[in-house]
């Protein structure tokens, strides 16, 4: 299962700096997003990506992955923007308990395509248990 990164803080009396490079993450960065001003009680997420692989960072506030490989399921909190969470291809994720102030900054792989998603758990399931059959939709 996935673990946390600690990823190269750079500090001195004027304050901190993170930097991330590709050969810390394991891959090419070809996408960056950020999800902020996320609504009390809402919780998003709910796919998995068949190729996709990422790193999340809360740079600010805090937020909780729950991962799910299809074996086991496991929840992470994220309150430090020096702990890098990488999400592997083919895993579930849900994001709940944004705190108000969160800014979940996401490095990702590839490109948005829609045709990598699986948007339903128990496809998502079948798909871990038997990947030769798995089909983008
Ligand atoms: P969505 O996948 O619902 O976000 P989450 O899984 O975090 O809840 O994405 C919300 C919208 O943003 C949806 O219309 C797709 C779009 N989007 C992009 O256009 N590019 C991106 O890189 C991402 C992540 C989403």
């Amino acid at each position: 299962m996935t673990e946390l990164i600690n990823l190269n803080l750079k500090g001195d009396s004027r304050g901190s700096l993170v930097a991330i490079e590709d050969r810390q993450i394991g891959f090419a960065v070809k996408r960056v997003y950020y999800l902020f001003g996320t609504n009390m009680g809402v919780a998003r997420g709910f796919h998995a990506h068949r190729e996709l692989r990422q790193l999340a960072v809360a740079v600010a506030g805090s937020c909780t992955f729950i991962l799910d490989d299809g074996k086991a399921r496991r929840s992470i909190r994220l309150d430090d923007p020096c702990l890098g969470l990488p999400i592997a291809a083919m895993t579930w994720r849900e994001m709940i308990d944004f705190s108000s102030d969160c800014v979940l900054l996401v490095l990702a792989s590839e490109h948005y395509n829609e045709a990598d998603y699986i948007r339903d758990y128990d496809l998502f399931r079948a798909a871990v248990a038997s990947p030769a059959l798995d089909q983008p939709c």
